[in-house]
């Protein structure tokens, strides 16, 4: 057998062309780059998902307080979803109900509603959020006021997770 011409050992194992070898060389690069893609995306969203459904799972479903306990402009605190956590339930002059953590933004200062400017306030550096989205106003605080989710069923409230901003 030769080292040399059509018949030689290597040719069976390497049967490409010196002129198509970098083709080759690109296409099995390209194949890689989309395996390793594909896996990449595969792999993350595997994450992603399970990282939402731990977070949904994590959350306590209490009962927080009844309608007609809180009249419009009103508020009731509680603690959610632990007892270290301080938060505030709404009623809103619509009528609607909101609730959300009850700390700041900026320090973590405690923020209290008030109905007069329907807004929500924290007094240590004046920052201010909008009672209706926690959206921030005013002030330092760098984000909104985590919203607190709460349903209602019949009469009874229930804080059923927290959506960080
Ligand atoms: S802690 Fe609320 S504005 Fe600074």
């Amino acid at each position: 057998m030769s080292i040399e011409g059509e018949n030689c050992k290597w040719r069976e194992d390497f049967p490409i062309e010196t002129g198509a070898d970098n083709y080759v060389t690109r296409r099995e690069f390209t194949k890689f780059l989309v395996l390793a893609s594909g896996a990449t995306v595969v792999g993350n969203g595997y994450f992603v998902i399970r990282g939402m459904e731990q977070r949904r799972e994590s959350f306590p479903v209490v009962e927080i307080a009844s309608t007609d306990e809180i009249s419009p402009g009103a508020v009731k605190l509680f603690h959610y979803p632990d007892a270290d956590e301080p938060a505030i339930l709404i009623r809103l002059a619509s009528g609607d109900f909101v609730a959300y953590k009850q700390r700041c933004t900026h320090l973590s200062c405690p923020v209290h509603f008030s109905v007069d400017v329907n807004r929500i306030e924290c007094p240590c550096h004046n920052g201010t959020f909008d009672a209706a989205t926690g959206a921030v106003l005013a002030g330092p605080p760098p984000r909104p006021l985590p919203k607190i989710l709460i349903r209602t069923e019949g009469e009874k409230i229930f804080a059923v997770g927290v959506a960080e901003s």
